[in-house]
């Protein structure tokens, strides 16, 4: 039976990989645990990446979820049928078990089989790579689909711009991947309309990713031995497409949030375009808002990183909110019908939902305060702007800095007054004030795999001694909140409802050194989540009960349930310094620290 609710599809996919062997693996956390290329997982293959370079995975070979992801790059699109900063995508993969072969006939049983999608076969196309250099056509992709049925016509050979996927960095595996698309009815747009061209004439709705090649440093493609293949299917689109409705946002993931809305502003979706384009933009803001601070490791609204982007989504959500006229607090309500439709299967919201709703009152009653005066500051600086269409750097830059005006928000008020901003001039103040310019923060949205450097590593093994030591020094309650690891330090956000002492920090810091010159060895056991728990481990259990999972122990110091990777021994961090302890948000301390140069670099 063809799914209608994004519930049925839901469930139709975890039923059909787990009957063809795979094992359900719970959503990682929308906030990546050590990667610091990317502020937020963006795909369901990015939580797996230690996995595909090789590790091994506690719950085997073949898995398959359902993944929370957050993509913010495109934010500003954000209004329209198809863009959503959130959204969950169904993914399976093969860590060096089946390949393209089977994967190719699944796929073609879950999207015609009258048990599961049942499409039409022949309105289906499929893009397959057309080959580039030394690495052939893929005509082993090809073949499959057409042993399963699928007509020459409808198979389309593309360039590496369609067809290939990764490496994300210099170097790592990577390979040719093929595409599935519902064709519609909408009319060809020309005699070489194909998937490639855009014209909406095909919906894609599923990616098969077969990664066999591993690319070297000097630019190679070598055959891999252990081949992966990593597939993802975008919820909301597909149950769209399957709806045969013509946006997202008239499917059952925004149906609720929407009528909400309307309650709220008594106005109507659809009652002009830019009502539509303000529903839009506050359901899919407020989602995802609520996602990332509904999260295990949620955050609340900042000035950097995951809480600038968090900040950005609820301004602009609340500046549209207010536009429909919807009263203060509404933020709250219509989170409130978010988690409510999500908690069966995402607990953490339910779980988290008092902050959820704290944090968005705080943030919706600061802006709505600073937003009325801010914009009187605004006609103020466009009546003084005179000939010039430019709104000047620093005067963006106060904008900000006075009245919380993201530069996006500054940018759209600008371009509703036929003005334009000096980015680089903002950029310039912003960096000169903030440790991470916002350039950068959006360098690192486009981000993808991990670089899992010696580095990050041994940064990443730091991160376990800090907590364990913190817990020592200032008891039992302290519990990580976050973490984030670049190439020169490691930041750690833990539950604490004071600053430090000079003296606590001086004790943690003696610790965490002390277990270093200890140089015990690290050591990893896979077990099941009752067992760490049994065995005195920390961490976050998002795991499911029985699962298994995997825990490191560094020798009586600590022991953490965790991915990994780490270093062998204590010993390889040489030495560890604290170099900041500050408020991160209420009731979390945030720290900095780093630790001495790799003697083997
Ligand atoms: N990584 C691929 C994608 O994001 C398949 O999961 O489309």
């Amino acid at each position: 039976m063809k799914p209608q609710t994004s519930g049925e599809l839901r469930s139709m996919w975890l039923n059909f990989f787990k009957s063809k062997g795979h094992a359900v693996i719970p959503s990682a956390s929308v906030i990546p645990e050590n990667d610091p290329t990317v502020l937020f997982t963006t795909a369901g293959m990015h939580p797996l990446v230690p996995y595909l370079l090789g590790s091994k995975h506690p719950a085997g070979t073949r898995l398959t979820d359902v993944q929370k992801c957050i993509r913010t790059g495109d934010i500003d699109e954000v209004g329209d049928a198809s863009h959503l900063t959130f959204f969950e995508m169904l993914g399976n993969w093969s860590l060096g078990d089946y390949f393209k072969k089977e994967m190719i006939a699944w796929s073609w049983e879950f999207l015609t089989s009258p048990d599961y999608l049942g499409l039409d076969k022949d309105r289906l196309a499929f893009t397959v790579f057309e080959g580039e250099g030394e690495i052939p056509r893929d005509d082993e992709a090809a073949g499959y689909w057409m042993e399963n049925g699928v007509k020459p016509e409808n198979i389309y050979y593309l360039s590496r711009e369609h067809n290939w996927w990764g490496p994300a960095g210099q170097t790592g595996p990577c390979g040719p991947d093929t595409e599935m698309f519902i064709i519609t009815d909408k009319e060809p747009c020309g005699p070489n309309c194909s998937p490639a061209c855009g014209c909406g004439r095909f919906l894609e709705i599923w990616n098969d990713v077969f990664m066999q090649y591993n690319k070297t440093a000097d630019g190679r493609y070598v055959p891999l031995a252990k081949k992966n293949v990593d597939t993802g299917m975008g919820l909301e689109r597909t149950i769209c497409t399957l709806n045969g409705v013509k946006t997202v946002y008239e499917t059952d993931a925004f149906t609720g949030i929407i009528a909400k809305i309307a309650e709220l502003s008594g106005k109507h979706y659809g009652d002009s375009e830019a009502v539509t384009r303000a529903f839009r933009i506050v359901a899919d803001h407020l989602r995802t808002a609520t996602f990332i601070m509904g999260d295990p490791r949620g955050v609340s609204p900042s000035n950097v990183d995951q809480g600038y982007v968090l900040r950005r989504l609820i301004r602009r959500a609340v500046r549209y909110g207010m536009e429909l006229g919807m009263a203060e607090g509404f933020t709250c309500e219509i989170a409130g019908v978010i988690i409510a439709q999500y908690a069966d299967v995402y607990p953490e919201l339910r779980q988290n939902e008092a902050f959820v709703l704290e944090q968005l009152k705080l943030e919706e009653s600061r802006f709505a305060r600073t937003l009325r005066q801010g914009e009187r500051e605004f006609d103020k600086l466009v009546s003084r702007l005179g000939e010039s269409r430019v709104i000047d750097g620093l005067s963006a830059f106060h904008l900000y800095d006075t009245y919380g005006f993201p530069i996006e928000m500054t940018r759209e008020l600008a371009a509703e007054h036929g003005l334009t901003v000096d980015e680089k001039g903002f950029a310039d103040h912003f960096a000169a004030h903030q440790k991470l310019s916002q350039a950068g923060a959006e360098q690192r949205f486009k981000g993808g795999l991990a670089d899992h450097s010696v580095q990050t590593t041994r940064l990443h093994t730091a991160t376990h001694l800090l907590h364990a030591a913190l817990r020592r020094v200032l008891g039992d309650d302290v519990a990580q909140k976050g973490s984030n690891i670049t190439a020169e330090r490691l930041r750690f956000d833990f539950k604490f409802g004071r600053k430090m002492t000079k003296d606590e920090i001086a004790q943690v810091e003696a610790l965490v050194n002390e277990w270093i010159q200890a140089d015990v060895p690290i050591t990893m056991k896979e077990t099941t989540v009752e067992e760490a728990k049994a065995e005195g481990a920390i961490g976050l259990f998002e795991s499911k009960y029985g699962e298994r999972v995997r825990m490191y122990t560094m020798g009586p110091y600590s022991k953490e349930i965790c991915g990994g990777p780490h270093a062998t021994h204590t010993g390889e961090l040489v030495s560890f310094k604290i170099q900041k302890e500050e408020s991160s948000s209420a009731g979390v301390r945030r720290i900095k620290a780093v630790i001495g140069a790799d003697p083997n670099p």
